[in-house]
Formats: C-alpha cells, structure tokens, sequence
C-alpha cells in the first residue's frame, strides 16, 4: 500500500481481511527522511514527510482498528526513533514527525487500554538500511560547512549501523510477551543511554553533548 493514499490503505486492509478473515499484528514501519535544517527545509518538504510518517500512520489506524475491534484483540506497533526522543540537527522535521508518532502512541494506548488491543513503540537507534540513500537531503544556506560536518556523523552513524534482523527479532519477542510495555528502545548502547542521560541530566547539559557529538560546537 501507499500509506499517503487513503483508498490504497483501504483496499490492501480489505484485501488481507478478505484472504485470512482477520488481522492480528499492524507494524506501521513506513518512513521516509529529509536531512537539512529546520531553516533550509521547504513547508512542501515537511508537509510531504508529515503525509508519510505520521498522516500514514493516522490513515492506517483508521482502517485496521474497527478490524482489531470486531475480533476483538490486536498489536499495533508504531516505528518511532530515538529522533522520536531527542530532536536531532538536521533532521528537526524528521524528529518531529517521530515526537508526533509519540504522542498518539501514548494517547492510543491510554484509549485502547479498556480494550484488548495493544500499542507498542519501538525507538531505534541507527539501523543500516536504505534509509541514508532514501533521504531528502536539503543544502544549507548558512554555516554550510557546519550542518555538513553534521550530516557525515549521521550518514556515517547509520551506514555503521546495526543490523535490521535485531528490529525483527524484537517485534517477534513483542508478539510473544502477553503483556508489552509501551516503549522499547533499541540501538547501540551509547544510543541508549543517551536517551537515559536526556531524562536525568540538566537540559543544557545534555544538549551540548548532542552538539558537541554533531560537530556544532
Ligand atoms: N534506519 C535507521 O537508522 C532508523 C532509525 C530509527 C527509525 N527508523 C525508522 O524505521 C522505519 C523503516 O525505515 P528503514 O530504516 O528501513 O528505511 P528504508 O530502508 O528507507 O525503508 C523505508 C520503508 O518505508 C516504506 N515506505 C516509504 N514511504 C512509503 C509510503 N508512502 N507507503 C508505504 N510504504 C512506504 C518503504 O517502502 P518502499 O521500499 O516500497 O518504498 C520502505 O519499506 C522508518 O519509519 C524509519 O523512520 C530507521
């Protein structure tokens, strides 16, 4: 299916509907990229990557879950990021369709909790995909020289990533845990703990290590 596309979603629902009679597990994975400033980045641009990463996912829920509904359980897993988490330079429009991703996650699954559906996020790391070649990239005007300092750590972080079967493994521990918690964090341990150091650390702190780790200090 083409997640931007509303009669797509609904026509490859219908389809699986129709061929196994239910629907279990939903894993709304689809995501595209835009590496640039929040500055240099087109309203276009963003809106385009919004259809995707979180517009798809808003599409998608509203055909599957009157399925889920009527069955009546399911698993929703929704892909977020650790941009999801910490909004990242360069990527400021992908971080923030991730922070929205998080937000109806957290809102879904307070809704569903009276149902036996469940939500679940899962908040990767750099993963080695085709991500990095997928991505819209935007040229600076500014500090050109800068932001491109801090587009090779993140190209470099990615292509070094690790590999994807750890996501698929884990989606498959997620299945087969009766009761999933809503996040699960997954990446490469300082990744991790980064995302343990933005809740305890002083915020200035915190934000110049991610500076400093993007070459913008
Ligand atoms: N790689 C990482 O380091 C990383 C880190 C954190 C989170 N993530 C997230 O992980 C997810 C998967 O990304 P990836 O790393 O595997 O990147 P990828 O290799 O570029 O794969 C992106 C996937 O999204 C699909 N997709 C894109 N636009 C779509 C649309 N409009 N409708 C339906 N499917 C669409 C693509 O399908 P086609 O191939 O058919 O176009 C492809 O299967 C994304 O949500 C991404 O944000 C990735």
């Amino acid at each position: 299916m083409d997640v931007r596309d509303s009669a797509s979603v609904k026509d490859a629902v219908a389809y699986i509907v129709k061929k196994e009679g239910h629907l279990d597990i939903l894993v709304n994975n689809a995501g595209v990229g835009i590496g640039g400033t929040v500055e240099d980045t087109s309203t276009e641009m963003a809106k385009a990557l919004f259809d995707t990463n979180f517009f798809g996912i808003c599409r998608v829920l509203q055909e599957v879950l009157p399925v889920m509904r009527r069955q009546p359980e399911g698993l929703i897993i929704n892909m977020s990021s650790i941009g999801g988490i910490i909004g990242l330079p360069c990527q400021g429009i992908y971080s923030a369709s991730k922070f929205a991703v998080e937000g109806l996650s957290e809102a879904l699954y307070k809704e569903l909790s009276l149902s036996a559906i469940k939500v679940v996020l899962i908040e990767p790391g750099d993963f080695k995909t085709e991500f990095t070649a997928n991505r819209q990239n935007v040229k600076a005007k500014h500090n050109a020289d800068n932001f491109q300092r801090t587009m090779d750590v993140i190209e470099n972080d990615e292509q070094n990533g690790q590999p994807p079967f750890k996501i698929a493994y884990l989606i498959e521990r997620i299945i087969n845990t009766p009761r999933p918690r809503l996040r699960y964090a997954v990446g490469a341990p300082d990744q991790k703990l980064s995302i343990v150091l933005k809740k305890i650390l002083p915020n200035r702190w915190f934000d110049r290590i991610i500076m400093s780790y993007y070459q913008l200090k």
